[in-house]
């Protein structure tokens, strides 16, 4: 098991360049299934969920590789629709490969994601969806078996519940389905438009109809295509708080900041200086952290990948604060690991409370789930000493080259076997 040796306190200085989204990759990647033509991906982080999916897609049949920077996928002879449960349990986006392989042959096994650390992540929004498009499915050992005896049919959609995985699995299915599909109350983060904009590229027709609502008119062709994914604006929210919490001076490159106006706004009512130009914002931390009350929302509010990291940031606060997580259930494991660097944060449900003016001393810490474990580094750049982060496997899931970014600014931050 590897580990993080992280010595504080350090401010970051320099620029970091933002990589693309793995939240992006992840929806588009499974998009692909739809297609006999070759494709070809750009900006496409090398993170290991994004290697986690291409082993899926691999033992669905696809042709899957990286051309230099390119990754080029070719699914001509593409003809499995068996999902294993070793390859979803480590990811659970792995349930996107359901709508496709249901759109292109009719039927599909695929594992249950089964929980994580963050909650038990149902997928009944995407099955209860899905069988208004003429899916009939059964629950068995762990798989979903699935099939649509006649096709998939257009129909009127509308989620009960904001859900971005099942917004995804819906629009990919309905883009081979016979007519007309409308989707309402859908999920509207960055990575579904640009996961729709992909699948236009691809010759599907889709179109944003209102602010939660789209339309897609069921295609028989599919094109080839290039496509370069967006940013990684989680990262990008990460790294901007690095800076603010390390009184640093961070210039974040290759993003568009106007798709993070939520996370700047608040940053800035917590006292930050931020400068956003076209592609590029400068961040400029200081002593003075104002306290805030944040609730996690679906996109445009406060993102919940971003809670964690946000959190550390207001320890730093001269007041208390607290932060509402409105998204997923049980995603405050990173508290009892906070709280052992001298954090004072009490849990109330799905509330917390967190006392200000914290000065984190070093500890030996647990990472638990992807953007947990990112908050433990966030707070050990402030603390004096050596801090150790052990099952690092969890950050190495989504944030591509984390060390040589922060080395880059400052930090002194190494692996260890
Ligand atoms: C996506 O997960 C992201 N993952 C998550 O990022 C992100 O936190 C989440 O959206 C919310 O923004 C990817 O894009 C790969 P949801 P997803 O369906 O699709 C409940 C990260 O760190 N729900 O919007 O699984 C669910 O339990 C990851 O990169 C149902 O009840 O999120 C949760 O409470 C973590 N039934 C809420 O909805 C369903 O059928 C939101 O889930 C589906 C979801």
């Amino acid at each position: 098991m590897q580990k993080l040796e992280v010595f504080g306190a350090k401010k970051l200085k320099g620029q970091i360049n933002i990589s693309g989204s793995k939240n992006a990759s992840l929806p588009i990647l499974a998009s692909t299934l739809l297609s006999n033509k070759k494709i070809y991906l750009k900006n496409i982080p090398k993170v290991n969920d994004i290697e986690t999916m291409i082993n899926l897609l691999k033992s669905l049949g696809s042709k899957v590789k990286f051309e230099k920077k390119d990754l080029v996928i070719n699914n001509s002879g593409q003809d499995k629709k068996f999902a294993a449960y070793k390859l979803v349990k480590t990811m659970r986006a792995g349930i996107l490969v359901l709508g496709p392989l249901l759109a292109k042959f009719g039927n599909a096994k695929v594992s249950l994601p089964g929980g994580c650390a963050i909650g038990s992540r149902p997928i009944d929004l995407h099955l209860q969806a899905l069988s208004k498009l003429g899916v009939e499915y059964k629950i068995y050992q762990g798989y979903v078996h699935a099939f649509a005896p006649k096709g998939l049919k257009g129909s009127n959609i509308h989620f009960s519940k904001i859900s971005v995985g099942a917004t995804e699995n819906l629009i990919i299915a309905a883009c081979l389905a016979k007519g007309i599909t409308k989707l309402s109350n859908c999920a509207i983060e960055p990575e579904i438009k640009d996961l729709t904009n992909f699948l236009v590229k691809l010759g599907c027709n889709i179109k944003w109809v209102g602010k939660r609502s789209i339309k897609i008119i069921g295609v028989n062709q599919i094109k080839q295509t290039t496509y370069s994914v967006m940013f990684d604006r989680i990262e990008a929210g990460t790294y901007l708080i690095a800076a603010a919490i390390t009184e640093g001076n961070l210039i974040i490159k290759k993003i568009i900041p106007d798709v993070i106006k939520t996370e700047i706004n608040i940053l800035k009512k917590i006292g930050v200086k931020i400068l956003a130009k076209k592609r590029e914002i400068k961040v400029i931390g200081g002593k003075k952290i104002k306290n805030l009350n944040i609730k996690t929302a679906p996109y445009p509010g406060f993102p919940t990948d971003l809670q964690a990291q946000i959190m550390v940031l207001l320890c730093k606060a001269s007041k208390e604060s607290f932060i509402q997580e409105d998204i997923f259930e049980n995603r405050f494991m990173h508290v009892a690991e906070l709280n052992r660097m001298g954090a004072q944060i009490s849990i109330k449900g799905n509330k917390v409370l967190i006392k200000g003016n914290i000065k984190f001393a070093s500890a030996e810490l647990m990472a638990t789930d992807l953007r947990a474990s990112v908050s433990l580094i966030l707070a050990a750049l402030t603390a004096k000493g050596k801090t150790i982060i052990n099952r690092i496997y969890h950050l190495d899931r989504g944030y591509e080259e984390l060390e040589k970014k922060l080395k880059k600014v400052g930090a002194k931050i190494r692996r260890i076997k």
